[in-house]
């Protein structure tokens, strides 16, 4: 029975939720209003799109079309300004670990995010090269909890569904494997994330006898 991992990559494997907070922060500052973090918390998974619909929500912005487009690229040109110097000192702890874990044992990796930096992030922090296939906010037209975006990495590894296990740090994101009937783990808050089949605070809670026991 072949088995395929797939990652989610915002809160999972870099902690980029700081500079998209910042990013929502200076658009919102700039309209007139206070973006929290608490309220940035419901960011966590959502697509850019859906983010700035719930940003003018907050502030009472009705934007026409032309202004929400003028945002949506002002907010993605902060956030690639935030985001320019990372590198490897920004991966979570111990996600390499399990990464070189799997790919000693052949094991398909895949990446399934919602955002469409997805790529160059994993270039600058030098993991690009563990993933056998990369499905991001620019391949899927239905956005987490929609399955979409795993079933295409599924899909894509040559993996059942079922045979799929995902590492996610958002509610959106468990309902996505879930839905998909794949084995959801969530990693950070489990009273948050109280839908997935495991949970752990990060990375280095995850024993080498857990991962193998799911291979
Ligand atoms: C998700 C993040 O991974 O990607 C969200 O958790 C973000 O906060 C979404 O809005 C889209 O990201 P991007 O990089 O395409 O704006
Ligand atoms: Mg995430």
């Amino acid at each position: 029975m072949k088995k395929g991992f797939i990652f989610d990559l915002d809160g999972v494997i870099v902690d980029t939720a700081k500079y998209h907070y910042l990013a929502w922060k200076k658009l919102a500052n700039e309209l007139g209003f206070e973006f929290t973090q608490e309220q940035n918390e419901l960011f966590k998974g959502v697509s850019r799109k859906r983010c700035l619909e719930i940003l003018l929500a907050i502030g009472k912005i009705e934007a026409t079309q032309e202004q929400f487009d003028t945002w949506m690229i002002e907010k993605n040109l902060d956030y690639l300004e935030f985001i320019k110097n990372m590198d490897e000192s920004e991966i979570l702890p111990d996600v390499p670990k399990v990464l070189e874990f799997l790919k000693e044992r052949n094991i398909p990796i895949a990446l399934g995010s919602a955002s469409k930096n997805a790529q160059p992030i994993l270039e600058k922090v030098g993991l690009l090269s563990y993933f056998d296939t990369i499905v991001d906010g620019n391949n899927v037209t239905k956005a987490k909890p929609d399955p979409e975006v795993f079933l295409l990495a599924a899909k894509q590894l040559g993996v059942d569904a079922n045979n799929c296990v995902v590492f996610e740090d958002a509610v959106a994101g468990i309902k996505a494997a879930n839905a998909a009937q794949m084995t959801s783990i969530g990693i950070g808050d489990k009273n948050v994330l109280n839908e997935a089949q495991f949970n752990f605070i990060d990375f280095t809670q995850i024993s080498t006898d857990f991962i193998k026991n799911l291979i």
